[in-house]
């Protein structure tokens, strides 16, 4: 499923199955400390582990969207690499309830770029993917990305306090859950404002 999907600034595409390149950018993504540090507490991911865990996450398909459940991002203007966004149905084959999330280099970061393509996923989901309903976690701490899905009109559903594998700082405060329903949604990710 070879779905592209162009904002003002970015090209989302799907990652190459067997693609070198891709690969290299995605290690090199997760070995910056800063990107891994609300994911894992900030440990590089070795190229093992993206060839035989990460890449077949990030390239499969979902029939019941008709796309892949994660987007590769790159900067319209030059091309670059910038990152990925997920937008991935939880339950296999049911497109109601899609799980939003992001993950772009420190280079991109404080440009707008999550919530550009975040809003356009979202957009896409509600108007062409039959989705309902878009859900978010991230830790408490996670300030940046919270403030992504808030920018994004998604809305503070409940904090939690889960066990995880790794012990993060800040993992203390838990973690939080956000979502937007369809019936609340409007164009300009504006939170909590009913379509009009
Ligand atoms: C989370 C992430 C995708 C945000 O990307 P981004 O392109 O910088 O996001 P945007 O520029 O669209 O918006 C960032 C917002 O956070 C705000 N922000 C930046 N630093 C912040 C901080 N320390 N505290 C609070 N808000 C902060 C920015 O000011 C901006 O909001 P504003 O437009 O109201 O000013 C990016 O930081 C990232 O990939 N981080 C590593 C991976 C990660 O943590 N992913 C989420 C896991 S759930």
């Amino acid at each position: 499923m070879r779905t592209f999907l162009e904002t003002e600034r970015l090209v989302l595409r799907p990652f190459g199955e067997d693609d070198d390149s891709d690969i290299e950018r995605l290690v090199r993504l997760d070995s910056d400390p800063d990107v891994m540090r609300f994911i894992n507490g900030g440990r590089p991911t070795s190229r093992v582990h993206v060839v035989e865990r990460v890449l077949p996450q990030l390239t499969r398909d979902y029939p019941c969207i008709g796309t892949r459940g994660f987007w590769a991002a790159e900067e319209k203007a030059t091309g670059a690499f910038l990152g990925w966004f997920e937008f991935r149905p939880l339950a296999d084959d049911c497109a109601d309830v899609v799980e939003l999330g992001y993950r772009l280099g420190r280079s991109a970061w404080g440009r707008g770029y999550a919530t550009e393509g975040a809003r356009a996923l979202i957009r896409k989901g509600f108007t062409e993917f039959g989705v309902q309903k878009v859900t978010a976690d991230t830790m408490y701490v996670n300030s940046r990305s919270r403030r992504v899905m808030e920018k994004a009109g998604l809305v503070f559903v409940r904090r939690w306090y889960g066990e995880w594998p790794d012990s993060i700082d800040g993992c203390e405060h838990g973690e939080v859950e956000y979502a937007l329903e369809r019936s609340r949604w409007n164009d300009r990710g504006e939170a909590g404002r009913p379509a009009d």
